[in-house]
C-alpha cells in the first residue's frame, strides 16, 4: 500500500509538472484529492491492515497529499503569474513611439483685448453686467434720452424686429437696465462688455456686428475730473504710459456735457502721420457726464447724484493696439491671422 500511495504521488507531480494551463491542473486536483480519486481508493483497503500499520498509512496518505496539494498550488500560482505577465506583455505601449503633436488653440485677439479691459476695470471695483442683444426700443433709446422720432436716432442705423423691439445698437441699454435695478440708490459702478448691431455696409473700419464696452459710474459726487482721472488710468495701462489723452467736446443725448477721448499716436508720437491723419491724436472713445434726464428716468434723484459714462469699441482698440488694419479679420476667422495672438500666452 506504501509503494502504492508512492507511485501515485510521483504520478501526480509529475502530471501537475507538465500541465501548462489552469484548466487542466483543475482536473488534477479533482481526480487525485477528490473523493473518488485513486488515494482515497487505496485507503479502502486499509480494513486489512495491523493496528500498528492503520495510522502509519493514514499519516502517510495525508502525506500524499499534502504534498501533491502543495504542488498544485505553487503550480497555479506560476502559471497565473505568466498569464498575467503575458496579458502584460501584450498591452505593452511603445513609449519610444514619436507622439503626435496636440494643436493648442489661443485665444481670439478681441477676446484677449475684452479680457484685458475687464480686468483693468475690476481691479478699479467695477462689476461686470450684461443685457439682451434683443432689446427693447425703450432701454436702447428712450431711457438714454432719445425719444421717438429724435434725430439723434439717426447716428445709430438700426435693425428692428418690430416696432419695438431691436438688435441693440449700443451696449448704453445695460445701463439703462442697471440703473433702473438699483432703485435710485449708488454706487452703481460697472463695465459691460457685449455684441452690438448696425445697419452698416461692411468695409475695413465698420461691420454691420461689432463688440462695445461701456462703463457707467453714478454716485454722490461724481465729477468729470473722475471721468478724466478713469480715461487716463485707462488710456495708459491699455496703450503705455507714454500715452497721453486729450477729451474734445463731442454730442451724445444720453450724456452732457459730451467728450470723445483722442491719446497720442504711437507711430509718429505726435508729429503727424498717416495712421492719425496728420492730427497726432487717435481717437478712442465717447463718454460724457451721465444726463440728468436718463438719471432721472431711472430712478435716480438727479440733485443728489451725478455720474459719467463711457463706450468703445474693442475692435478698434485691438486695431491700434497689434496695428490690424481691416476690421473684417476679426470675424473671419483666418487661422493665419488668429496664429498671430498665440504669443504670451
Ligand atoms: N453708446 C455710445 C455709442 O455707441 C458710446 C457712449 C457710451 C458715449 C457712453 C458716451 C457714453 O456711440
Amino acid at each position: 500500500m506504501e509503494q502504492k500511495l508512492k507511485e501515485l504521488q510521483a504520478e501526480a507531480l509529475q502530471k501537475i509538472e507538465q500541465t501548462e494551463d489552469l484548466k487542466s491542473l483543475n482536473d488534477i486536483r479533482v481526480a487525485y484529492l477528490g473523493k473518488k480519486g485513486p488515494i482515497t481508493e487505496v485507503l479502502r483497503g486499509m480494513g486489512q491492515l495491523s493496528a500498528e500499520e492503520r495510522p502509519k498509512m493514514g499519516a502517510l496518505a495525508n502525506e500524499v497529499r499534502a504534498a501533491i496539494s502543495e504542488k498544485i498550488e505553487a503550480k497555479q500560482e506560476a502559471l497565473e503569474a505568466a498569464a498575467v505577465e503575458k496579458q502584460l506583455a501584450s498591452e505593452t505601449i511603445d513609449i519610444t513611439l514619436p507622439g503626435r503633436p496636440v494643436k493648442v488653440g489661443n485665444h481670439h485677439p478681441l477676446t484677449k483685448v475684452i479680457e484685458e479691459i475687464e480686468d483693468l476695470f475690476i481691479g478699479m471695483g467695477y462689476q461686470v453686467a450684461e443685457g439682451p442683444e434683443v432689446e427693447k426700443d425703450y432701454y436702447n433709446f428712450e431711457a438714454l434720452n432719445l425719444p421717438k422720432g429724435h434725430p439723434a436716432r439717426d447716428m445709430q442705423d438700426s435693425f428692428y424686429i418690430t416696432e419695438e423691439l431691436l438688435l441693440r445698437t449700443h451696449t448704453s441699454p445695460v445701463q439703462a437696465r442697471t440703473m433702473e435695478k438699483h432703485e435710485g440708490k449708488g454706487p452703481v459702478k460697472i463695465i459691460c462688455p457685449g455684441k452690438v448691431y448696425r445697419r452698416d455696409n461692411d468695409d475695413a473700419t465698420h461691420s454691420h456686428q461689432f463688440m462695445q464696452i461701456e462703463g457707467l459710474v453714478v454716485d454722490e459726487n461724481i465729477t468729470m475730473g473722475d471721468l478724466k482721472g478713469t480715461l487716463q488710468v485707462f488710456a495708459k495701462k491699455m496703450f503705455g504710459e507714454d500715452r497721453e489723452i486729450r477729451l474734445r467736446p463731442s454730442f451724445f443725448p444720453f450724456t452732457e456735457p459730451s467728450v470723445e477721448m483722442d491719446i497720442t499716436c504711437k507711430i509718429c508720437g505726435g508729429e503727424g502721420c498717416s495712421v492719425c491723419k496728420g492730427t497726432g491724436w487717435i481717437e478712442i472713445l465717447g463718454a460724457g457726464m451721465v444726463h440728468p434726464n436718463v438719471l432721472e428716468m431711472a430712478g435716480f434723484d438727479s440733485k443728489k447724484y451725478t455720474g459719467f459714462a463711457f463706450g468703445m469699441g474693442p475692435e478698434r482698440i485691438a486695431m491700434l493696439k497689434y496695428g490690424i488694419d481691416d476690421i473684417r479679420h476679426f470675424y473671419t476667422n483666418d487661422i493665419r491671422f488668429l496664429k498671430q495672438f498665440a504669443v504670451n500666452e
